[in-house]
């Protein structure tokens, strides 16, 4: 194990792999005729599942990223500053937002209201994890990898303090554990 507060796997890199293949299969199926497909992805959790999930859909498409923060920490509150924005100009692309997880969900609403205010031709949501009990406000996820208790979770992109994000698979935190090897975090 490269990190010593790995606690239970929740998703193998198998079950990852079998998802993403769907995935891509659908967003094919479903963005056949689109000649402006963009995949949008939230750095740098949805780094992964985004240069994985490219590679499985099967039609002409575009790669941008924006970087986005949180004010209050790590409790999200809705106030998010983008810390660097993407470079295409949306409208009237066919946009797939990505991100790696949903927790309050409030990331994703704020950044799909603004997106809209930039008139892209459609706006779908895509995220690999979600965790429906922890949602504060009301999202549509158009395409979803995987629903997860309310769990702190690293892999696959995903990280703790910038921790964990090189695992091929999905594991919980062991936040006991954690504390006591990093007790300055505030975890
Ligand atoms: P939201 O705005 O509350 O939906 O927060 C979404 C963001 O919080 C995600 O993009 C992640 O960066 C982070 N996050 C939420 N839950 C987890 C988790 O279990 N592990 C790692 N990051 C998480
Ligand atoms: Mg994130």
């Amino acid at each position: 194990m490269p990190y010593d507060f790995i606690g239970k796997v929740l998703i193998t890199s198998d079950q990852i792999e079998e998802r993403v293949n769907q995935l891509g299969e659908t967003i094919t199926r479903d963005y056949a005729t689109s000649e402006k497909l963009l995949l949008l992805g939230l750095l740098r959790g949805s780094v992964m599942f985004i240069t994985d999930l490219m590679r499985k859909i099967h039609r002409p498409l575009t790669m941008d990223f924006m970087s986005i923060s949180s004010y209050s920490g790590s409790t999200s509150s809705g106030f998010i500053r983008i810390d660097s924005d993407h470079k295409t100009n949306i409208s009237g692309w066919d946009v797939i937002l990505i991100d790696d997880i949903v927790d309050t969900g409030y990331t994703i609403y704020t950044v799909r209201k603004l997106l809209l205010d930039r008139q892209p031709r459609s706006l779908r949501i895509c995220t690999l994890l979600d965790k429906p009990e922890r949602h504060k406000v009301e999202i549509p996820i158009d395409y979803l990898g995987f629903s997860i208790p309310d769990e702190f979770v690293i892999g696959y992109g995903l990280d703790i303090d910038e921790k964990g994000r090189n695992l091929p698979y999905i594991a919980a935190v062991d936040l006991e554990k954690y504390k006591s090897l990093y007790p300055d975090t505030g975890a």
